[in-house]
């Protein structure tokens, strides 16, 4: 059972998926999103396909293949597979290797709770170390906050602890066009949290950054390869970009499931090339209820990609480019904050050690 977030903040709904297929398409249409999420998801997907009794391998590699760029959907679904290929091999019957599966499903839920938590930690002492005495102002792309974790999240995570203890001045809300994480979730997390925010249109950070009202920017990780290139959602490197040039640090916070050290270099990093009508329509992937009131002055069409009604933002046939996300370059990047401390500088040597530090944890 999903929080199915293609509908908020207009409404908090449940989406359940009683089988793998329709969790690959909630996966696929972003009801459920994000990196740690997903890795949670993909555990939870595989043991739901244990308990049904199907083919738990061939469910692994289906929900590992709904979407490429985050690491952790992977991770999860091939950790909750080998946990039930392990109890298997323990002679557990098919019903105790399920109950194995969620066990471990649960374990990785439990794990990303904690390492939120200690990410927060480290990026808070991190913040007050780079920005001495100062009540900050954080700029955030996309969504990194409670809806993509076990707990609290991960750049989220920071300025809310930053928040907790009087620190946070104000967060500054990238809209996070095309699907507009940003203002549809960020926006809704900030405001539960009692946090100072506002919300800008991506295009309005530069001029934001020209008039000396950024402090730090803090974004999450889709995947962190071994030289320290840093995939997040699209308009991350423009961000990275401008910080180096305002003399801003540019702060990247994500557990340690989300550093992939079998991805060489930034290059090597899939993207994920998504449908051109989320960005010439306004509505996909999001049912009528989350677009109803701005749609007003647009015209609307009878049925857009996703099958509900859409509002047009371009001329019918317009050819859109549309990556999911972006790779910022390690020497763009100020910091990487996990839960097992701060990479700084950003360099392959720093991500190899943390590596071996996670792995003997
Ligand atoms: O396409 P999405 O919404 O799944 O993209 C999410 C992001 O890019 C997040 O910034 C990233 O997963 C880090 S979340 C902690």
């Amino acid at each position: 059972m999903l929080l199915d977030q293609r509908r908020l903040p207009a409404e908090e709904a449940e989406l359940v998926c009683t089988d793998v297929p329709a969790l690959v398409d909630a996966i696929r249409t972003l009801a459920v999103r994000g990196a740690p999420l997903l890795g949670i998801a993909g555990a939870y997907g595989v043991a739901l396909a244990a308990a049904r009794g199907y083919d738990v391998a061939e469910a692994a590699s289906l929900l590992e293949g709904a979407r490429p760029t985050a690491v952790n959907l992977g991770y999860g679904a091939r950790r909750a597979a080998q946990a039930y290929g392990a109890a298997v091999g323990r002679g557990a019957d098919v019903r105790q290797a399920a109950a194995a599966v969620l066990a471990e499903a649960r374990r990785l839920h439990r794990e990303d709770a904690e390492a939120s938590e200690r990410m927060a930690r480290h990026g808070l002492a991190l913040l007050d170390e780079l920005l001495p005495g100062g009540s900050h102002r954080i700029l955030t792309h996309c969504n990194t906050g409670r809806l993509v974790s076990g707990g609290e999240g991960t750049a989220f995570a920071v300025a809310l602890a930053a928040h907790r203890v009087g620190r946070l001045r104000h967060l500054w809300v990238d809209e996070t066009r095309p699907l507009l994480q940003g203002a549809r979730l960020t926006a809704y997390e900030a405001a539960r949290s009692g946090m100072a925010h506002t919300l800008l249109t991506d295009n309005a950070a530069g001029s934001l950054f020209a008039s000396g009202q950024v402090d730090a920017v803090l974004v999450g990780a889709d995947r962190i390869a071994a030289d320290g290139s840093v995939a997040n959602k699209v308009g991350s490197y423009p961000l990275a970009v401008l910080a180096r040039y305002h003399h801003v640090p540019f702060i990247v916070v994500a557990p340690t499931t989300t550093v992939d050290p079998a991805t060489r270099d930034g290059a090597s990093i899939e993207v994920e090339q998504r449908p051109g009508q989320e960005v010439t329509e306004l509505s996909a992937p999001f049912p009528p209820a989350a677009v109803s009131g701005t749609t007003g002055r647009l015209p609307r069409v009878p049925e857009a990609a996703s099958g509900v009604a859409a509002a047009l933002v371009a001329p019918v046939g317009t050819r859109a480019h549309n990556p999911a996300f972006d790779v910022t370059p390690p020497e763009l990047v100020t910091a990487v904050v996990t839960e097992e401390g701060v990479v700084c500088p950003v360099t392959g040597t720093g991500i190899a050690e943390l590596c071996a530090r996670s792995r003997q944890v």
